[in-house]
C-alpha cells in the first residue's frame, strides 16, 4: 500500500519509493530468490496466515523485492491525489508476470458470467483477443462503441443492465486513439460500472487515471515503467483497499499470474531513472514527430502532439505531454515500409516499445501479417505505417538514421 505519498517529489518516489530498510544493511533491495518463508512457531504461523501478524507466507503470494516495486507505483500512481476529505490517496498495486496477467486478474477478478464490458475500439491486441476468444466461453461479453460519442455510451449502458465494467485504453495501441477519462470515468460511475484504464503509453508520469473516477489501472511494465527491455511483466493497482485485499488478492494468487524477485529487481532498478527517462523520450519524440510532418516521402504523421492528431485537445487535457510513441504512414507504401525497416542503422526493428533505444516496427509486415488486408486497414494499419517508440539516444543520431533510412 503506498503510504506518505504526499510528502516526497516523484523523483524522489522512483528512487526511495516502497523501499524497506533489509536487516543485512544491503543499499538495495536483493533479489529474495525464495519460494517459501518460514515461522518461529506454529502460533505465528497462524497469526500470518489470519493477518494478525505482517509477514510473507509463499512466494505466488509475496515476495520483499516484489513488495518494493508494488508500492513504489502504487506511489507513483497517487503522487499528488487527495481523497474527498483531503487525505492523501493511497493505493495498492500487485505486481503481475506480464501485463496481460494484470488485466486478466482484473477482469477475472472482478467479472462474473452473465456480466457485459463496455469498451471501444483500437484496444492493445492481446486484450481484444482477450475479450473476443476467452470472456465469451465464460459467458462475459463486450460491446464496443465509439468512447468519443458519450451519449452513444450513456444510451448503451442505460438499454444494457448487465453491463458492469467501463474499460478504457488511451492513449490506445497501435492508432494513439485518446478518450477522455474524466467524462467517461464519472458516466461509468452515474451508471454503477467498475471503471479501468490501461495506462501503459502514458505512465503516471504523463497521466493519472485515480484523479478521475477510475477503480482499476494496469500497466504493461514491460515497456515504459521497466525502460531497459529487460523483464516482461505486468501491475494491477486498485482504490479499493478492502477490495484489493480480498477479491483481487485472491484472484491473483489463483490465477497465479505472479512476478518473480528477478524481474521485480530488474524493474525497480529501471524505475530509478524512470523520470528523467521520460523527459527525454518526450522532448525527443516531440522533435522527430515535427522532423517527420515535414519530410516528402511521408504521408501522415500520427502524435498526439500534433494538431493534425484529432485527439490532441483530449490529449492536452489529461496528458502532461503527447508521449514518446508515434506512427507515421509512408508514401511508398507496403513496399517502402519494409525498404525502410531494411536500412535502419542505429534505431532497432523490434515490437514493443518504452525502451531507452529506439524502436520501429511495420505491422503490416510483421504483428499484423496474418489480418486480412481490409480487416487491418479498417483497423487503421495501412500499408505503409511505422510504428515508432522513440528512445532517449541523441535526438540528432535517430533523425540522422531516419533521413538515410527514408532516402
Ligand atoms: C497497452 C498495452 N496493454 C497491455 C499490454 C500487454 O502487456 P505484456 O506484453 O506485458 O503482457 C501491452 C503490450 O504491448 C500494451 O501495449
Amino acid at each position: 500500500m503506498s503510504e506518505a505519498n504526499n510528502s516526497k517529489g516523484f523523483e524522489t518516489l522512483c528512487i526511495h519509493g516502497g523501499h524497506v530498510a533489509e536487516s543485512n544493511r544491503a543499499h538495495l533491495t536483493p533479489i529474495y530468490a525464495t519460494s517459501t518463508y518460514t515461522f518461529d512457531t506454529a502460533e505465528q504461523g497462524i497469526a500470518v496466515f489470519k493477518n494478525e501478524e505482517k509477514g510473507y507466507i509463499y512466494g505466488r503470494f509475496g515476495n520483499p523485492t516484489i513488495n518494493e516495486v508494488e508500492d513504489k507505483i502504487a506511489m507513483l500512481e497517487a503522487y499528488g491525489l487527495k481523497n474527498e476529505d483531503g487525505s492523501p490517496l493511497q493505493l495498492k498495486a500487485i505486481l503481475h508476470a506480464s501485463g496481460m496477467a494484470a488485466i486478466t486478474t482484473m477482469l477475472l477478478g472482478n467479472l462474473k458470467a452473465g456480466d457485459m464490458i463496455i469498451t471501444h475500439k483500437s484496444l492493445y491486441g492481446g486484450t481484444q483477443e482477450m475479450i473476443d476468444k476467452i470472456l465469451p466461453n465464460l459467458d462475459i461479453e463486450t460491446v464496443i462503441v465509439d468512447f468519443h460519442d458519450l451519449n452513444l455510451v450513456a444510451e448503451t449502458i442505460k438499454a444494457n443492465a448487465s453491463i458492469r465494467m467501463m474499460y478504457i485504453e488511451t492513449p490506445a495501441n497501435p492508432t494513439l486513439q485518446c478518450v477522455d477519462m474524466e467524462q467517461l470515468a464519472a458516466l461509468g460511475k452515474q451508471h454503477d460500472l467498475i471503471v479501468c484504464a490501461d495506462n501503459t503509453f502514458a505512465t503516471p508520469y504523463l497521466q493519472q487515471p485515480f484523479k478521475y473516477a477510475v477503480d482499476f489501472v494496469m500497466h504493461s511494465t514491460t515497456k515504459f515503467l521497466n525502460g531497459h527491455g529487460t523483464a516482461v511483466g505486468g501491475i494491477l493497482i486498485g482504490r479499493d483497499q478492502e477490495k484489493m485485499n480480498t477479491t483481487v488478492t485472491k484472484a491473483h494468487r489463483l490465477l497465479g499470474g505472479n512476478s518473480n524477485a528477478f524481474e521485480a529487481f530488474l524493474l525497480n532498478n529501471g524505475l530509478r531513472t524512470f523520470s528523467l527517462r521520460m523527459e527525454r523520450h518526450c522532448s525527443n519524440a516531440e522533435k522527430v514527430a515535427n522532423f517527420l510532418a515535414q519530410h516528402p516521402a511521408i504521408k501522415t504523421v500520427n502524435y498526439l502532439g500534433l494538431s493534425s492528431h484529432p485527439d490532441h485537445a483530449i490529449c492536452k487535457k489529461q496528458m502532461k505531454h503527447a508521449g514518446a510513441v508515434l506512427s507515421f504512414e509512408l508514401k511508398g507504401g507496403f513496399e517502402a515500409g519494409v525498404a525502410f525497416m531494411n536500412k535502419l542503422k542505429l534505431c532497432i526493428n523490434a515490437v514493443s516499445l518504452g525502451t531507452c533505444d529506439t524502436l520501429l516496427s511495420h505491422p503490416a509486415s510483421t504483428t499484423h501479417v496474418g489480418v486480412p488486408r481490409d480487416k487491418r486497414i479498417e483497423f487503421g494499419i495501412t500499408d505503409g505505417l511505422i510504428r515508432m517508440s522513440v528512445g532517449i539516444e541523441t535526438v540528432d543520431d535517430i533523425i540522422n538514421d531516419l533521413t538515410q533510412a527514408l532516402q
